[in-house]
């Protein structure tokens, strides 16, 4: 099938064909080269990396394990990008050890350190665009670092230890998936799946309901409690209740402490899509992906003003979670005492029940949202659902199939669409659509087969990563099944797409190297430059056969230097 769908022009490329090789693919008159790798230097005192070793010890000085989000933020005339390192492959990292598991408190540390999120100079030279190493601004936050815990949850008994008794500084970020960026120029790390790295070391650990519902078990996926106390439920049972959050960090300033914002909820966070409102107000939508859970936006009560205190807009204000009603309209339930029923503190750290309490739609695992800048819409990928009535969400609530996730068994997800009641991001009431439903028409002939937009040249499954570029295209990127066969035959390996939010047009861009999804964007301050994110490959990428696969940043430009999108 022809990968054109021959409708507008708006696009400056020829899309491109499936692949399912081992390198990067990208529009003829386009070139890619890497930015970074996991493991580069960003500091001259750290060695080269190891094949046989994988991250170093002195982690804390390279490029972290499994690129994410990423925003790029200008400086006067220099340009950095904060950038997300999301989990650990404990094999890769701990190839000495039985199963990567650590043996000791330095396996930990290194774990530890490989993670979080990175801050560094680029710049464009001779030699194509490069980490800028030994840049006073490179700097590594991990799962020790600390930072201040701000907003209406800071000093709750639920998040006293006791190495906090007071219940406002902690160490570390974790989980780093999405990204989000604000007017006032800082970075929005968005703290995902946390509930991996806790574990007890007493077999007779019982879950409580808080943990139940964000699966926090007695069995951790990284050991750290075994080495780690403050990982370990059974000694520091409030220790998960101190992640989970939205984390601001001032990437222009490597000394400043990063700041957990409680007021944008706890679950697990994909990104965080800021927009200003018309009045001033600060609007944020956040996804928690994980199956049957919710969308929920967040608004400040006090007004941003350029170069005015932003310290308090992110700590006061309302969440609030999605509901999609049938006839193409929606509302956003406020998560208040009056409507929860609720102590007024707990909905920030036990936001999911705050947001089943009021009857939000349980949806097919909300990851990024994306929001239009050139028309009052924003977008959030619903990457795909396996559970669909198989089991309910971890509160019990009904996941059947609604409106919105409208397919039982849906492998292949899709992009919900809403617009604001008079153009007005704050408003209770909105409409609603599906702007895509991924499918196989190869495959299916019924609704798996997706919307009227997707065609043999395009299909794709699990959207994730979404941004809009400044022209108002939307680029979404994938994060699914590329094993090329079966439900998936003709969809290749991930890809990053563009769609044209007017005609729905949606047209391929880029394929990226077998078993890695695509995930993180973000461009140069001239737009002519586009840095991309390429999560786990398998494949031998970028260092070929026989080495390490490696997590990397790639920049994609033009031959003739013009602007992409
Ligand atoms: Fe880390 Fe939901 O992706
Ligand atoms: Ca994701
Ligand atoms: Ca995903
Ligand atoms: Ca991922």
């Amino acid at each position: 099938a022809s990968v054109e769908a021959a409708t507008t022009k708006r696009f400056a490329f020829s899309p491109i064909e499936i692949a399912t090789d081992a390198t990067v693919h990208v529009p003829e008159g386009y070139t890619w080269e890497i930015l970074a790798r996991w493991g580069d230097p960003l500091f001259s005192d750290a060695p080269e990396f190891s094949h046989e070793t994988g991250g170093d010890a002195v982690s804390d000085r390279i490029f972290g394990e499994n690129t994410d989000g990423m925003e790029l933020f200008e400086v006067g005339d220099k340009q950095l990008i904060a950038v997300n390192h999301e989990y650990l492959n404990p094999k890769l990292n701990l190839p000495q050890n039985e199963d990567g598991k650590p043996t000791s408190a330095a396996d930990v540390l290194k774990m530890q350190n490989l993670q979080g999120v990175s801050v560094m100079e680029v710049a464009e030279g001779e030699n194509g665009w490069n980490i800028v190493v030994d840049s006073p601004f490179n700097r590594r936050i991990h799962h020790n670092t600390p930072m201040r815990i701000a907003g209406p949850a800071a000093g709750h008994d639920l998040l006293k230890t006791a190495a906090d008794p007071a219940g406002v500084e902690v160490l570390g970020t974790m989980n780093n998936c999405g990204s989000g960026k604000t007017p006032w120029g800082t970075y929005l790390t968005c703290e995902e799946n946390f509930n991996g790295y806790f574990g007890s070391t007493d077999a007779a650990f019982e879950q409580t309901p808080g943990f139940k519902r964000y699966g926090i078990k007695g069995e951790s996926r990284y050991d750290y409690e075994k080495f780690d106390d403050r990982y370990d439920l059974s000694k520091n049972p409030n220790e998960p209740n101190r992640f989970g959050y939205i984390v601001e960090i001032d990437p222009t300033d490597p000394e400043s402490k990063p700041v957990k914002r409680t007021a944008l909820g706890r679950f697990k966070h994909e990104n965080a899509e800021v927009v200003i409102a018309k009045d001033g107000r600060v609007v944020v939508f956040l996804g928690d992906d994980e199956r049957g859970e919710y969308l929920y936006r967040y608004v400040s009560n006090g007004v941003y003003q350029p170069g005015g205190d932003t310290e308090n807009l992110l700590n006061e204000g309302t969440l609030y979670a999605a509901k999609f009603n049938a006839d193409g309209r929606g509302e956003w339930l406020a998560l208040t005492p009056e409507t929860t029923g609720m102590d007024e503190i707990e909905i920030y750290v036990h936001t999911r029940m705050a947001a089943s309490a009021v009857g939000a739609t349980t949806m097919d695992r909300p990851e990024w949202v994306a929001a239009n800048p050139i028309a009052v819409e924003a977008y959030c990928a619903l990457t795909n659902n396996k559970n669909r009535g198989v089991k309910p969400n971890a509160g019990g609530d009904d996941t059947a199939a609604n409106a919105v996730n409208p397919r039982d068994a849906n492998n292949y997800g899709q992009i919900v669409r809403w617009r604001p009641a008079n153009e007005d991001y704050t408003a209770i009431g909105f409409d609603w659509d599906l702007y895509v439903m991924c499918g196989n028409p190869n495959v299916h002939n019924d609704e798996y087969a997706g919307s009227s937009n997707v065609h043999p040249g395009n299909m794709f499954n699990s959207p994730d990563g979404m941004a809009f570029d400044t022209s108002g295209l939307l680029w979404i990127q994938t994060d699914g099944n590329y094993k090329n066969e079966g439900d998936f035959e003709g969809q290749g390996n991930n890809q990053m797409l563009v769609g044209d939010p007017v005609t729905g047009e949606i047209v391929r861009f880029m394929t990226v190297p077998y078993g890695a999804e695509v995930t993180g964007l973000c461009w140069s301050a001239d737009r002519r430059s586009m840095f991309v994110g390429i999560q786990h490959p398998k494949a031998p990428f970028p260092d070929g056969e026989g080495k390490l696969a490696r997590s990397a940043v790639v920049v994609v430009k033009r031959e003739d230097g013009g602007i992409i999108g």
